[in-house]
């Protein structure tokens, strides 16, 4: 069914991982930083932006942790139940809001463990996707030399060639019926993505980049939690 009016946006927060690199008891997206939790601050910047229509958070199965945040309260989040790999929670995520969204509304996924995404950022990615034909991706041009080591060994097998090499961050930002096509495409092909511009990808389409922030880190391991907390706090400050 098609509806009239102009095109709306939601969000799909993916919280549903184990955490497993952090090598800790406690799922990251619920550690705190500055008195809230990972995926409080992640939350944050969609909840105060007026052009985000609705939330949905894809929480692990037997989450016991979610009910007691704040947020949990709020009328315009809704919770659906994560699946084994990322992009099978974002999946879940996108089914919640097979109702109200229309196919050319736009999703914009954000990861649970990146806590420090500026609402600046967010507002250069929508402004710079609104009338994109394909939708993008907050991300950062490669800073390091990166070289590729051979899985046995720890000695380098190459050095790729730096340009044009980019690290996705998120917000990805892409039409509500293309994702679903994508990441159902993915599922039925076995083909495992780590990222919504990945499934985009293998229908053969070229997301846009939008150069972010090097702030928006990815908490991934313990040590990125104090970077991640000095970041908050410079720019509470
Ligand atoms: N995620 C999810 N469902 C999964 C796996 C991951 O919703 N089955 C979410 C995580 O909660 C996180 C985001 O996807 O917010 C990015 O994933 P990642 O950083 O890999 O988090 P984890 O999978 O939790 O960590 P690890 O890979 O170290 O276990
Ligand atoms: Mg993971």
């Amino acid at each position: 069914m098609s509806r009239t009016g102009a095109v709306r946006r939601w969000a799909v927060i993916p919280a549903a991982g184990r955490g497993e690199r952090m090598g800790t008891g406690e799922p990251k997206q619920y550690r705190t930083l500055c008195g809230r939790s990972l995926l409080e601050h992640a939350l944050q910047p969609f909840l105060v932006h007026s052009g985000i229509q609705g939330v949905v958070v894809a929480l692990a199965a037997g989450d016991r942790a979610w009910p007691a945040l704040a947020c949990a309260r709020d009328e315009r989040i809704r919770t659906v139940e994560g699946g084994a790999e990322r992009m099978y929670s974002v999946a879940n995520g996108l089914q919640v809001l097979e109702r109200d969204a229309a196919a050319e509304d736009w999703v914009l996924v954000h990861d649970a463990a990146r806590p420090c995404l500026r609402s600046a950022d967010l507002d250069r990615l929508i402004a710079e996707l609104d009338h994109d034909d394909v939708g993008g991706l907050l991300a950062l041009p490669i800073g390091d030399t990166i070289k590729r080591s051979d899985d046995s060994t720890a000695r380098v097998a190459e050095t790729l060639e730096r340009g044009g090499l980019w690290a996705a961050q998120t917000p990805q930002m892409f039409r509500f019926g293309l994702l679903r096509r994508a990441l159902a495409h993915c599922a039925q092909s076995n083909r495992a993505v780590t990222d919504e511009a990945s499934a985009i990808e293998a229908l053969g389409l070229q997301p846009r980049l939008v150069a972010g922030s090097a702030r928006n880190l990815k908490v991934t391991r313990e040590e990125d939690l104090a970077l991640a907390e000095a970041i908050l706090r410079a720019s509470a400050a």
